[in-house]
Formats: C-alpha cells, sequence, structure tokens
C-alpha cells in the first residue's frame, strides 16, 4: 500500500451549535484512510462534525501506522505537541481528548497511556466502531484501551454511509473487502496488528458499492492487506475469489471504474487475470509488490516464491492485459543482503519496466523474524541501495509519463485545477492530470489527449467531440 499523511477533508455536514469537533490525522496505507472516514462516520452519529483545523477540534484522533520504526514514532511526537495544546485547552476550561487509532495502537495499546499520559483512547483497527462508547468512557474519567479482536463484525455496527457525506468525499472511493494478512513476510508487522486474512461477505461489498454508486461515485478501489486473498460464498454456492468479485461489481451501472490494491503474487489467481483481460472496466494497473530480486532474500523474506514465479507471472498478466502499468514495493537492506543481491533486485526492475513504485530502507521491527535475524545492514548501506534503486524507479516512472504524450486517453475528473478552468482528473494508469475543461464537470470521464509531462501530473487537452 501506498503510504500517505493526510488529514481527511471535512465533510459538508452544517455544524449544530453545540456539535463537538473531530479532527482526524491520517498516517499510513489507503486502508486508515478508509477507516479513518468510517470513525468519521461512526462519530457523528454521536453530534461529531469533522474540522480540518485541530485549533477548532474538541477531539483529536491519530490513525496511526506502525509499518516502520519512523511511521511510528512520528505518533509519540505528535503526542508530546497534543499534550501542550490539551493544557492549554483545559486551563480555558474546554474539552480536548486525544484518541491514538490504528495500527501503532494495535501494537502498543497500554504502552501508549503510559508513554503519552495525556491520551484518553487507545482503540485497535478491529475496534473502532466501539469508539463513540469508548469516548464515553473517557469522558467519565477512564482511560480506555480498546484492541481485542472483535467478535462482532465492526462493519455489520457501523453506520451505514450517508449520500451527501459521500458525495463531499468525491468521485472515487476506497471500499475495504479484506483485512490481515497470513503470509508472514518477516520483516512485517502487518499480521500482528491487523490479524489473520478475513474477508467482508460478499452481499456487504455489493450493498456499500451500490450506496457509493448511488451518491455519484464512479471509480472504486477495492482494499486489503491482501486484497487477492479475498474469499467469500458465492450466491451459486462456489467459493468467489477476488476474480469473481470484479465481474461481480463491474455489473454495477454507473460504476465505470474498479481498481484493487494491495496483491500478493501468490494470490494472482487465474480468474484474476481473465478479468484483466475481460474487465473494460477494471483499470490497467496493478500494484505488484516483490520486495527483493533476490532468490536468497526472497526465502530468508519467507516470500514464498522466486524472482523468475514474479517474472513468469508478470509475463502471464501482460498477455492478457498488453497495456498494463506495473508498480510494486521494494525494501533495501534486509538483513543478509549482499551487493549481488541488491544487484539481482536491480536487474528484475530493469526488466519489468515499472511505472510507478515505493521503496524503502529495511527497518527492523520488534517481534518479527527479521528482527532476530544475522547481518543486520548499515543504515548507509541501505540508503546507498536505497538512493541507486530510486534512482532507476524515477527515470521509468519518467519513461514511462513521456511514453503517454500524444496518446489519448479516458480521463475521470476529480478536482479543480490550480488555475481557473482547470480541471485535474486520473488516467487509467493512475497518473494525475491537469485539463483545460469546458463544458465538462468533476465526475466526468471524457478523452483527452496527453500534451506533455511535468514533474508531478501531466498535461492534456480535451479531444472534442469524443
Ligand atoms: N521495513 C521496510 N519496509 C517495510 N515494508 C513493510 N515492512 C517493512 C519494514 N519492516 C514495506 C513493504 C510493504 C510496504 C507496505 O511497506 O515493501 O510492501
Ligand atoms: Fe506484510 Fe507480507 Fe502480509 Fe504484505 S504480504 S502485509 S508485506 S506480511
Amino acid at each position: 500500500m501506498t503510504e500517505q499523511t493526510a488529514t481527511l477533508s471535512a465533510p459538508e455536514a452544517a455544524p449544530g451549535a453545540n456539535s463537538r469537533k473531530v479532527f482526524i490525522k491520517t498516517y499510513g496505507c489507503q486502508m486508515n484512510v478508509y477507516d479513518s472516514t468510517r470513525m468519521s462516520d461512526a462519530l457523528a452519529r454521536d453530534g461529531y462534525v469533522q474540522t480540518e483545523e485541530i485549533a477548532d477540534a474538541d477531539l483529536v484522533l491519530l490513525n496511526t501506522c506502525h509499518i516502520r520504526e519512523k511511521a511510528a514514532e512520528k505518533v509519540y511526537s505528535e503526542l508530546g505537541r497534543l499534550r501542550d495544546m490539551k493544557k492549554e485547552r483545559h486551563s480555558d476550561g474546554r474539552e480536548f481528548m486525544i484518541g491514538v487509532a490504528g495500527c501503532v495502537a494495535q501494537a502498543e495499546g497500554e504502552e501508549i497511556l503510559r508513554r503519552a499520559p495525556a491520551v484518553d483512547v487507545v482503540i485497535g483497527p478491529q475496534t473502532y466502531h466501539r469508539l463513540p462508547d469508548a469516548l464515553k468512557r473517557a469522558r467519565r474519567g477512564d482511560r480506555v484501551v480498546e484492541t481485542d479482536y472483535a467478535i462482532e463484525d465492526k462493519f455489520e455496527h457501523l453506520p451505514k454511509m450517508e449520500k451527501a457525506k459521500i458525495r463531499s468525499r468525491g468521485v472515487t472511493s476506497f471500499l475495504t473487502v479484506q483485512e490481515g494478512c497470513d503470509k508472514f513476510c518477516t520483516f512485517c508487522v502487518v499480521p500482528y496488528t491487523r490479524g489473520s486474512e478475513v474477508s467482508r461477505p460478499l452481499a456487504q461489498i455489493v450493498d456499500e458499492a451500490l450506496r457509493l454508486v448511488d451518491a455519484g461515485v464512479r471509480e472504486i478501489t477495492l482494499l486489503g492487506q491482501n486484497v487477492n486473498a479475498w474469499r467469500a460464498a458465492g450466491p451459486d454456492g462456489r467459493e468467489w475469489s477476488l476474480g469473481d468479485l470484479l465481474y461481480r461489481l463491474a455489473d454495477i451501472p454507473g460504476l465505470e471504474r474498479l481498481r484493487y490494491t494491495t496483491s500478493h503474487p501468490r494470490d494472482m489467481d487465474d480468474r484474476l487475470i481473465e478479468a484483466h483481460a475481460d474487465l473494460r472496466k477494471l483499470m490497467p494497473y496493478l500494484h505488484l509488490p516483490i520486495q527483493s530480486g533476490s532468490d536468497r532474500i526472497l526465502k530468508a523474506m519467507n516470500r514464498r516464491h522466486t524472482a523468475d514465479d514474479y517474472l513468469r507471472l508478470i509475463e502471464r498478466i501482460r498477455a492478457a492485459r498488453p497495456d498494463i502499468a506495473l508498480s510494486g514495493d521494494f525494501i533495501t537492506g534486509f538483513p543478509g543482503e549482499t551487493d549481488e543481491d541488491f544487484e539481482c533486485t536491480m536487474n528484475v526492475v530493469r526488466e519489468v519496466k515499472y511505472a510507478g513504485a515505493f521503496s524503502f530502507k529495511y527497518s527492523s521491527r520488534p517481534g518479527t523474524p527479521g528482527a532476530d535475524m544475522k547481518g543486520h545492514i548499515d543504515e548507509d548501506v541501505k540508503a546507498e541501495r536505497l538512493e541507486r534503486l530510486q534512482a532507476l524507479l524515477v527515470s521509468q516512472q519518467a519513461e514511462f509519463n513521456a511514453s503517454c504524450v500524444g496518446k489519448t486517453v479516458s480521463l475521470l475528473l476529480e478536482k479543480p485545477g490550480r488555475f481557473d478552468g482547470q480541471l485535474i482528473g486520473r488516467s487509467p494508469w493512475l497518473q494525475s492530470v491537469i485539463v483545460d475543461a469546458k463544458g465538462v464537470e468533476i465526475g466526468d470521464i471524457i478523452s483527452v489527449r496527453i500534451t506533455g509531462t511535468g514533474p508531478n501530473s501531466l498535461y492534456a487537452d480535451m479531444v472534442p467531440g469524443v
């Protein structure tokens, strides 16, 4: 999953005179972005309105990421700032509560209360439907930790999404279909923080997708830590896989684009590849992490595939959908990684030619098998390898973008551009494209001709009459 830090834009709810305000800061992957919207909805039932101004907030909620040490440590520095803010607010006689949600909450639980005495509520990703109740208890003076794996299905206990809120969030939406991971890559905390793989039932997903589309959403990205491990009972009595789910969702009128992330190479089954060949609505873009190109390191990472397995899989996917663009995740400096191992990673990248990628220095995470392995690599070696890898990936991305110039592509218009008359949309390959748009509006899918490339976006002209 791609990493980002974002504040969730405030929905257009009219704040009542006595309504409380919540400021949500989201760290980490898209699954956290989705969870933040659901937590916001759960709080709205209790009269909370979302604000983008921390200064207005009565409740600050940090939705945290534990994947690398840096991400987790950021939370504690933020909590230090919030502690000072809380003191000020209390001296003015105002309520100011602090909640920690997400994967740091799940992993560290009570430890957060110990290290950060200003925190009122710690709530894990499986229990956030209980957030309003936890806040009530905190208001009575308890410090609350809710990190058990709830027996009940949190999605059944969350309020259904409201049309106005969905609309205020835009024409694209995330939809979590699967959570957790059973793969146990030896560097990764996810199997411990998010638990084992659980799939949401088909009917629940279809219901949510219909609700989104009814409110004007035109593109849905299905999310899961291991999204292509999604399995559920189908109406035909068979066990359905992600490919089957995509076929079902592609039947929804008004839903124009589908994506999914993040996938594991071992779960890319034939049905999913077939879906890429058949479904016009399934966008030709696939995020398929390999992490390392060395078989020795892949084995130590417990990825349970070789570099060649991955390359052959990509060949099959490209045969099914020749215009597919690929992205991946990479780690440099896993314990024991030699210069030769790293060269294997560079070779895989040269062979695949990625349109985009995320790459990281290995971060040793307590409790994972990697942390106890021999041969930890110096930070400067990890950094130097990362720099070389990123230079290659950036040049590949630039090449891919340049290859689009002159092409006519479809664009889903998502938001206004910086200048009057400009709109920004996404290409099928997830590129951000700026267009001078006339007679069209956000939510439209239009044809454009790519005219040039910039540092973060492409430029395009509308193709008249299409
Ligand atoms: N160190 C560095 N990167 C990591 N990732 C997961 N765990 C670690 C770690 N301990 C990366 C992987 C994964 C992405 C979400 O984060 O590349 O695919
Ligand atoms: Fe982590 Fe590996 Fe599971 Fe991805 S597949 S979430 S990297 S354990």
